[in-house]
């Protein structure tokens, strides 16, 4: 799976790009929302996860890398499965590179995998599951279509943290 947008590049990730991937997830501004900084052992898991996703399920986050500086990845992007209380949704997930902010670089690979759900997954509706204290994020869902359509809690790492359930039909 490859998807190309005006600026970006979105393909699936490898081993090769833990280094980039530590520089979002080990960033504690980056990981605020969740609930600080991952340490070596769980940025290594997340990626492994993630790789067990492609194979299991056909897709995850992807790497997204600038169109112009293919395979330096800036960002993740992309569509996991996950529950929101009893159901189970199609979410769209993006993380980007503190350097990479506020160029709409998110936005623009999150429209890709949303249309990507849509059009390779069928999907009646794509979700995007939001701490209540990530308004960055929050707006990137705004700008994707979505409306908030519940309110549930997520227990991670030891924490209860409010969410909203975004979603975009089809
Ligand atoms: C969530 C996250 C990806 C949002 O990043 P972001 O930079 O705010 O969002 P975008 O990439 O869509 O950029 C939008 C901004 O770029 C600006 N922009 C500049 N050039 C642009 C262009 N060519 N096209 C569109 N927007 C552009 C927009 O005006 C907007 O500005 P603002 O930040 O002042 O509102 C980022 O905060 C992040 O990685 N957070 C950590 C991980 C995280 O919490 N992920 C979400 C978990 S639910």
């Amino acid at each position: 799976m490859q998807v190309r947008t005006e600026r970006l590049i979105l393909r699936p990730m490898t081993p090769d790009d833990l280094p980039a991937l530590r520089r979002i997830l080990a960033d504690p501004v980056a990981m605020e929302a969740y609930e600080g900084a991952f340490t070596e052992a769980e940025t290594r898991q997340w990626l492994e996860r993630n790789l067990r996703r492609y194979e299991e399920d056909g897709f995850g986050l992807w790497a997204v890398d600038l169109a112009d500086d293919p395979g330096v990845l800036i960002g993740q992007c992309g569509i996991t499965r996950q529950r929101i209380e009893d159901d189970e949704v199609l979410e769209v997930g993006y993380l980007f590179r503190r350097s990479h902010w506020h160029r709409g670089y998110a936005t623009e690979a999150a429209s890709a995998s949303r249309d990507w759900a849509f059009r390779e997954r069928d999907a009646a509706s794509v979700w995007a599951k939001i701490r209540d204290t990530n308004i960055a994020s929050m707006n990137v869902a705004i700008r994707l279509g979505m409306t908030v359509r519940r309110r549930f809690t997520v227990r991670y790492r030891g924490v209860d943290m409010p969410h909203l359930g975004f979603a975009v039909d089809r």
